[in-house]
C-alpha cells in the first residue's frame, strides 16, 4: 500500500468538500453540514491544520438551539437548497437559531471526542483555552440530552427518529418502524407496488444505485415520521405523548458514555465542576448500558422505549460497548470473539454493519451490511480500550488497504471491497488520515 499516495488522495477529498469553515460530507449527495460527519472531519483535519479543524467544530455551533440541542444538519444557504430547508422548517421551534436553518433532530454525540482530539495536538495553555471556548456549548448539549431525552431518568437517551442514530436504516430501526410507524397509505403503496414513483422525488437515488440505499417504502415511512415531529415543532414531550417510535439506541448511548467521560476530563482540565444534576444523570448511564445486555444471546441490543423490550436485531452497534469503555473485560472478550466468527463479523473486509447471519444482510445496502470507515474507527478505539492492540492494528491496516484499493467512498462491500454510496466521502478521507497518522 502506498501510504503517501493515500494521504494525498484523502487531503484532496477534504479540499474538494471544503466550504470555507466547514465541510460537506459529499458534494452532490450531502451539500450541507452534518453533526457527526464534521466531528470525524475535524479528527482528520487536526493533523493538517489545527485552526481549520477548530473552525469545523465552531461552525457546528452556529446551528445550536437555545435549549442546547445540536442539530444533525446545518443547512447551506442558497435558493437551490430551499426545498431541503423547507422539509425541516426549523423556524417552527422557538428554540431554533435565526441566522441559519437547521434540522430539528440530533445525531451521535461525537463532539466531545472531536474537541479532545484537537486538544491532544496542543500544548497545555492552548488546550485549556480551546476547551474553555467549547465547554459551554458542549455542556449545554449534554444537559439537553439528559433533560429532554431521558424522561424517566433511566440514564439512557432516547431517539425519536432513525436519522438521529446516524445508522439510518439499521435493522432495529426498520423493525420498529414496521411494527409501530407505518402509515396506512405507505402500506397501501407497498401492497400495490407503487413505490417506484418515489424515485421521482428522491435525490440520493439520482446519484447512487437504488439497491445501495434505503428502500422507497422505508424512505416514505421515515418521511412520514419526520413530518409528525415537525408537526409538533420538534418538542420531545409533545412527540412522546403520541409516538410509539422511540428507541434507546445502543450505538448512540455507547458514544454518549465515552463523551461523558471526556466532558468530565475537559471540565477538570479547565478547573470547572460539572453541574450536580448533570453529573448524577451521567453517572447512571454506565450502569444503564448494562440493561441493554441480553444474557441469553450474550450480546447488547437497542431497546424500545415504549415496550421496554430489547430489539433483538444485532448490528455493528453490538460492538460499540467496546468504544464506551465501561463494560467488563469478560463482556469485551465476548464481543471480540464475535469479530472472529464467520457467522458474525469476520469478513474479508471487516467490519460489516450487520452480521452475516442477519436476515437483513446485504453487502451493498447502506447500513444493512457494508463496511463503513467511521464504525471501524470507533471499533479500533474500542479494541485499544481493552488492550487488544494487535487486533486494533490489524483492523487499522485492513481499513487503510480497503480505501487504498477501492477509493474514498462512503461504504464498501465486506465481501469483495466493492466501493458503494457516494465517492469522495469526507469522513472516509478524514479518518483515513487519522489512521495513517496513527492517532
Ligand atoms: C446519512 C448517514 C449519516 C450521515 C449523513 C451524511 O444520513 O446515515 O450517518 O451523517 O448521511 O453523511
Amino acid at each position: 500500500m502506498d501510504e503517501d499516495k493515500l494521504l494525498e488522495q484523502a487531503k484532496a477529498v477534504l479540499k474538494l468538500n471544503d466550504r470555507g469553515s466547514w465541510t460537506v460530507p459529499a458534494g452532490e449527495l450531502y451539500p450541507h453540514q452534518w453533526l457527526w460527519d464534521s466531528c470525524f472531519v475535524a479528527i482528520g483535519l487536526r493533523h493538517l491544520d489545527i485552526e481549520r479543524a477548530q473552525a469545523e467544530l465552531q461552525s457546528l455551533l452556529r446551528g445550536q438551539w437555545s435549549n442546547g440541542m445540536l442539530p444533525n444538519i446545518v443547512f447551506a444557504k442558497g435558493k437551490e437548497h430551499h426545498q431541503d430547508r423547507e422539509l425541516w422548517r426549523s423556524y417552527l421551534s422557538p428554540y431554533s437559531p435565526t441566522k441559519v436553518a437547521t434540522s430539528g433532530l440530533t445525531q451521535p454525540p461525537m463532539l466531545a471526542e472531536a474537541i479532545t482530539a484537537i486538544g491532544e495536538k496542543m500544548k497545555l495553555p492552548e488546550r485549556r483555552s480551546w476547551y474553555r471556548q467549547m465547554y459551554p456549548a458542549l455542556l449545554h448539549y449534554h444537559q439537553w440530552l439528559y433533560g429532554e431525552r431521558d424522561p424517566h431518568k433511566e440514564g439512557l437517551i432516547i431517539l425519536l427518529h432513525p436519522y438521529e442514530s446516524g445508522l439510518d436504516n439499521s435493522p432495529p430501526w426498520i423493525s420498529e418502524l414496521r411494527k409501530h410507524s407505518m402509515p396506512w397509505w405507505v402500506r397501501l403503496v407497498e401492497q400495490l407496488r407503487l413505490d417506484g414513483v418515489v424515485n421521482l422525488v428522491r435525490r440520493d437515488t439520482r446519484h447512487i444505485p437504488p439497491g445501495q440505499r434505503t428502500s422507497n417504502i422505508e424512505a416514505m415511512a421515515y418521511w412520514a415520521a419526520l413530518r409528525r415531529l415537525r408537526h409538533k415543532a420538534y418538542n420531545s414531550e409533545a412527540i412522546l405523548s403520541h409516538s410509539l417510535f422511540a428507541v434507546e439506541d445502543l450505538a448512540f448511548n455507547c458514544i454518549l458514555v465515552r463523551a461523558n467521560s471526556l466532558l468530565g476530563r475537559m471540565a477538570e482540565t479547565i478547573g470547572r465542576r460539572l453541574p450536580q444534576e448533570l453529573a448524577s444523570a451521567m453517572g447512571c448511564s454506565e450502569a444503564a448500558l448494562e440493561q441493554l445486555w441480553d444474557e441469553t444471546g450474550g450480546i447488547y441490543y437497542s431497546r424500545s422505549f415504549i415496550s421496554h423490550k430489547l430489539i433483538e436485531e444485532p448490528t455493528i452497534a453490538t460492538l460499540l460497548p467496546l468504544y464506551a469503555g465501561t463494560i467488563s473485560k469478560e463482556k469485551a472478550a465476548r464481543l471480540v470473539e464475535l469479530m472472529s466468527s464467520r457467522k458474525w463479523f469476520k469478513a474479508n473486509w471487516p467490519v460489516p454493519s450487520v452480521p452475516f447471519s442477519s436476515a437483513y444482510f446485504d453487502p451493498l445496502k447502506y447500513w444493512q451490511g457494508p463496511t463503513w470507515i467511521n464504525t471501524n474507527w470507533l471499533i479500533i478505539k474500542g479494541l485499544e480500550n481493552y488492550g487488544y492492540h494487535d487486533k486494533a492494528a490489524q483492523l487499522r491496516q485492513k481499513s487503510l488497504e480497503l480505501v487504498a484499493n477501492n477509493g474514498l467512498n462512503e461504504y464498501f462491500s465486506p465481501i469483495n471491497g466493492q466501493p458503494a454510496g457516494a465517492p469522495n466521502f469526507s469522513w472516509t478521507a478524514a479518518l483515513s488520515i487519522d489512521l495513517l497518522k496513527g492517532s
